[in-house]
């Protein structure tokens, strides 16, 4: 058995999501389970190299991981022959110089969404990416779920039928900061920072309507900044700038209606954080993060409509739970052995560049609708 180390240059492992999700969930989590196994019998073993703006923070992490290296300096890590990828999960506004350095230094890239702060920039980065000829990625963990699993097995299954609907609702209450502390970083609060839930959650929403459903060709949406003053993580009051709710309607080819709702003012009263329904001809599902029950056309109850009469009907009880059928991973973790194998093996990776910039597209022409008050339609986006 041989084994491939892949040298990987991890910019923003001291926040949330690279510390986290990327570092330890997925990363680590495959260099402690003996690498990502190959179907020659191989396996690749990702090592990798922090890097990031404080050097007390990633020593404490390289020293309570037993990581060897780490930098603050990402030019000469760049420069290291190696480190063969680069990834970052650095705040939003961080992103694009140094992507831009990393694909100009013959590197993979893989990156958290959005790709950029602008379609354009996106767009840019993947006709780089293009011409220098690396393999490049973009999260989009949400498809890798149990949950969009289940679903995806019934959307192949033509369990629904022909699909009529989606409708989408996300969210959860943020704490505003001053009484109890806010469970996000700030900067996602000021639009001046790349904040903003449509540049947040409308990225997931691209990828999860365009793998499951297909794609979209318009949007109508509104974002509204429902709280409008926050406390930073210092306890200072700032003006939340950005949007922090949006109510969307996407249209798909065939004329499939999705309709999804995003807030982070919002409280729960859901089985998860974010559930799709998904209603079709012959069955309808409704799928969360973990899990997914359905309701087929024919135990569907006859309901009748009478305001006036309190009803004893458990619409829930009637619905059955899909079964797991096998284990599965952490999403993140999924999708970065797809990418390992992609970068070493050419397997096939449709969460490239192109595809983070389609989602970008969609945040920004529903920004654009909220802002004209008007349909907004997509173009086809290709690199020149
Ligand atoms: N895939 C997902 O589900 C998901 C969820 C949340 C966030 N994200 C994305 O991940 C990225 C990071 O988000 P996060 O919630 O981990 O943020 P975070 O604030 O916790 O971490 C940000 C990281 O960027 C670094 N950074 C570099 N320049 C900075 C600057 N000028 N100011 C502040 N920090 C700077 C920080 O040191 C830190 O390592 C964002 O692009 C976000 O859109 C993805």
């Amino acid at each position: 058995m041989g084994i491939q180390l892949l040298g990987v240059a991890m910019n923003g492992v001291t926040g949330r999501m690279g510390y986290r999700q990327h570092l330890t969930r997925s990363v680590l989590a495959i260099r402690e389970a003996g690498g990502v196994p190959l179907p020659d019998g191989d396996r690749i073993i990702p090592e990798p190299i922090l890097v990031g703006r404080s050097e007390t923070k990633l020593r404490d992490i390289a020293r309570q991981h037993g990581i060897e290296r780490w930098s603050t300096d990402l030019d000469t890590v760049l420069s290291d022959d190696t480190v063969q990828i680069y990834f970052d999960a650095q705040i939003t506004s961080a992103r694009e110089d140094a992507v831009r350095a990393a694909i100009s230094a013959g590197k993979h890239v893989y990156t958290e969404k959005p790709v950029a702060a602008t379609l354009d920039a996106a767009l840019e980065l993947a006709k780089l990416a293009r011409d220098a000829g690396v393999r490049n990625g973009v999260v989009q963990d949400k498809v890798f779920l149990p949950g969009l699993l289940k679903l995806r097995r019934l959307v192949d299954s033509g369990f629904f039928g022909r699909i009529l609907s989606i409708r989408g609702e996300f969210g959860y209450w943020v704490f505003e900061g001053d009484w109890q502390q806010a469970q996000r970083p700030s900067w996602n609060y000021r639009a001046e920072d790349g904040g903003g839930i449509v540049l947040d959650m409308f990225p997931h929403w691209h990828y999860v309507l365009e793998h499951l459903f297909g794609p979209v060709r318009a949007v109508t949406a509104r974002a509204v900044t429902h709280v409008p003053r926050r406390w930073d993580e210092r306890g200072r009051p700032y003006a939340a700038t950005a949007d922090d709710a949006a109510y969307a309607i996407f249209e798909l080819d065939g004329g499939v209606i999705a309709q999804i709702n995003s807030s982070w003012s919002v409280r729960v009263d859901r089985e998860e954080l974010v559930e799709f329904q998904v209603d079709g001809t012959e069955g309808s599902a409704v799928a969360g993060l973990t899990g997914c029950r359905i309701q087929h056309r024919a135990l569907t109850p006859r309901a009748v409509w009478d305001p006036d009469t309190a009803t004893s009907d458990d619409h829930r009880g009637r619905w059955q739970q899909v079964p797991d059928n096998g284990e599965f991973i952490n999403g993140f973790r999924a999708q970065w052995e797809r990418f390992l194998r992609h970068v070493h093996t050419g397997e096939p990776f449709p969460h490239d560049l192109l595809s983070g910039a389609r989602g970008l597209q969609l945040a920004e022409a529903a920004l654009q609708s909220s802002r004209s008050g008007r349909r907004v339609e997509l173009e086809e986006v290709e690199l020149a």
